[in-house]
């Protein structure tokens, strides 16, 4: 029986894969490659080009489509992972590669418990996640002393992001590509200085965007923003 591996390969730059990430990489004989519909661009597999010889590996797609319906998504991922799991029974190994790191919100994590409940071997190499990487490009500490940090899913779940204004002293803002806009209006409501927070734009990427929240630009989906109510 083949082995699978979740592996995390940091938020952009080629250069912060682990170097055990590299190795299981090299030596997987798969990739395989989590996408929404067939034919996708992944960006996690862009990241691994330059670094792994790829020509030498079959690349599997494995298609997680984000269908309106839980049951079609859950049917969808069940399926997924019979095919993972075919390719286990044949022994081989597959790395399946997630951006950033693959607690982070990562469909591999579902592939994870399944397989595992299946009674194949699994293994979750860590990868550097987008908000640390970020915070590191910009220079600013997430927390320091006793303070603490919240790490919050997109303004648009105003519930949770009202709580982390409220209780935290240090906010992560993901999937905030199109959240500028409220966020720049709540923090206005609690009179937190917009200096006070940082955005952090395809890190790692080309036009990478490290900055302040500036409402006139376009963010993509791969927009984080930190904000830290005390400044830095
Ligand atoms: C589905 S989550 C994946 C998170 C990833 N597993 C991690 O550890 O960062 C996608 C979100 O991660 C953040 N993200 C991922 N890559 C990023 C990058 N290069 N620059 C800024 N934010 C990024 C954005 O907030 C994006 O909406």
């Amino acid at each position: 029986m083949g082995k699978i591996y979740g592996i995390g390969v940091g938020p952009g730059d080629p250069e912060l894969l682990t170097l055990k990430a590299k190795k299981i990489l090299d030596s997987a004989d798969i990739v395989a490659v989590p996408v929404k519909e067939e034919g996708e661009y992944s960006t996690a597999l862009e990241i691994i080009r330059p670094v792994v010889d790829l020509d030498r590996k079959e690349i599997m797609e494995v298609v997680f489509r984000m269908h309106p319906d839980e049951e079609e998504r859950k049917k969808c991922r069940q399926a997924a992972c019979e095919l993972l799991a075919d390719e286990l029974r044949k022994g081989k190994d597959i790395a399946m590669i997630t951006l950033g790191d693959v607690s982070v919100y990562s469909t591999y994590m579902y592939v994870n418990d399944y397989l595992a409940a299946e009674g194949f071997e699994t293994e979750i190499i860590p990868g550097i996640p987008s908000f640390c990487s970020g915070a590191a490009r910009a220079q600013v500490a997430l927390m320091e002393g006793n303070e603490a940090l919240a790490i919050v899913p997109s303004a648009r779940e105003n519930a949770a992001l009202k709580t982390a204004f409220d209780s935290f002293e240090n906010i992560v803002v993901m999937k905030a590509g199109n959240s500028i806009g409220k966020l720049q209006q709540m923090m206005e409501e609690r009179d937190i200085p917009l200096s006070h927070a940082t955005v952090l734009s395809r890190v790692g990427m080309e036009d990478e965007y490290i900055g302040p929240l500036d409402t006139d630009r376009e963010y993509s989906y791969f927009t984080t923003v930190i904000i830290k109510k005390e400044g830095k």
